[in-house]
């Protein structure tokens, strides 16, 4: 039997050239306004416009600008009174963002397992409420968003404050609803990875509180209530209006990135049928964003060493949990804590899915990974 020839691909995981061929003339329009002008941060038109064109999109009474999505869980966590003594439920298989900002206010982060799609389970949360639970912090991993009926249950009959951690969800739905739309807070990121994209580090917090709104708009601006004033000590982690010209051009984008991702992924899944590889079914009720595509594969290392040999870009997200990262000793959580987190990790796969994919690229990417299982 002859060996099949493996060609060569040049698929990267992210495509930002082909994003700036095909957006530089109106971000070279916009870099030149902004400069111009020469008003850098601070509120602004460009600020305004674009809260109040991303509360319109999310689907909240308001939406405040932020420079990053970590900073957006972090102010939004401090305008809920999360503080020392108080426990907060998260997942341990997010980015390392959503714990950190749990700690760096005092509060106890307390994990709990995810379920086959990687989302958080609500009966584990429900499950590790104690009274000193304050708050649940799920995580829409891969832009498919979580149970949010089953946790807003829970939070309502147990007095607990929802903060969404949205980062990697703009647009997604469940049961109709956007997702940051569900808790008090939703907080997003729009890191240059994100399908809602800055060139540099941003983000915002979308809620229907409009006092919270404007505590969180003067601590982004070290607390200042106007030039003179200063209410409570702040930060700085307001959005540079460079940042907001460009995602309030993008936001018009934002549809069509959607729609090309969700046809990718539509194709991945057709196609990515196969007793070694898991992929997450889309439910009825979901309406999934991917900014990732994950499956869960097995003998993964070697299946992304040899996608990686013939110029397939893939990504893991992410190889350690969180309970178990150097950071987190203090916690106090051992290996086998979290067994579906803990398989999930070695499992997981992340395969470029990115809007300037064909389907060609698709199908290429999808038959090698079959092939690499011998068919
Ligand atoms: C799940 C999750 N939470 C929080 C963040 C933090 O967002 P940012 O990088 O904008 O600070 C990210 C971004 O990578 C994320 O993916």
């Amino acid at each position: 039997m002859r060996a099949r020839a493996v060609p060569r691909y040049d698929i990267p995981y992210v495509n930002l050239p082909a994003q700036a061929d095909e957006q530089m003339p109106e971000l070279a329009a916009i870099f030149e306004k902004v400069v111009r002008r020469g008003s850098f941060v601070g509120a602004g038109a460009e600020i305004e416009r674009l809260e109040a064109r991303l509360a319109e999109y999310c689907g909240t009474r308001e939406a405040v600008a932020l420079n990053s999505g970590t900073d957006a869980l972090f102010l939004a966590l401090k305008v809920a009174g999360i503080g020392p003594g108080d426990e907060v439920i998260t997942p341990p298989n997010s980015f390392v963002a959503s714990t950190a900002v749990i700690v760096h206010l005092g509060a106890r982060p307390v994990f709990v397992d995810v379920l086959a799609d990687q989302n958080i389970d609500p009966a584990a949360v429900e499950r590790a409420i104690t009274s000193r639970t304050r708050a649940i912090m799920p995580v829409h991993l891969t832009g498919r968003v979580c149970r949010m009926d089953r946790i807003m249950d829970i939070a309502e009959r147990h007095d607990l404050i929802v903060i969404e951690d949205a980062a990697q969800s703009i647009g997604s739905m469940f049961q109709g609803r956007k997702s940051g739309s569900f808790g008090h807070f939703g907080c997003f990121s729009a890191h240059p990875l994100k399908n809602l994209n800055a060139m540099g580090d941003a983000g915002f917090v979308t809620t229907n509180d409009t006092v919270a709104a404007a505590r969180m708009r003067r601590l982004r601006t070290h607390g200042m209530a106007d030039r003179e004033t200063v209410d409570e000590w702040g930060f700085v982690s307001r959005m540079d209006v460079l940042h907001a010209a460009i995602l309030d051009y993008r936001l018009d984008k934002l549809p069509d990135v959607i729609a090309k991702r969700r046809e990718n992924a539509a194709l991945y899944q057709r196609l990515l049928k196969h007793e070694k590889i898991f992929v997450p079914p889309c439910r009825q009720d979901e309406f999934n964003t991917f900014h990732t595509f994950v499956i869960q594969a097995e003998r993964r290392d070697d299946l992304q060493r040899h996608l990686r040999s013939i110029g397939i870009k893939t990504a893991i997200h992410y190889p350690l949990p969180i309970h178990l990262q150097p950071a987190a000793a203090s916690l106090g959580y051992r290996k086998g804590d979290f067994p579906a987190t803990e398989s999930q990790a070695d499992r997981i796969l992340t395969l470029p899915v990115n809007q300037y994919m064909s389907a060609q690229d698709v199908e290429a990417v999808a038959g090698e990974v079959l092939a690499f299982y011998g068919v």
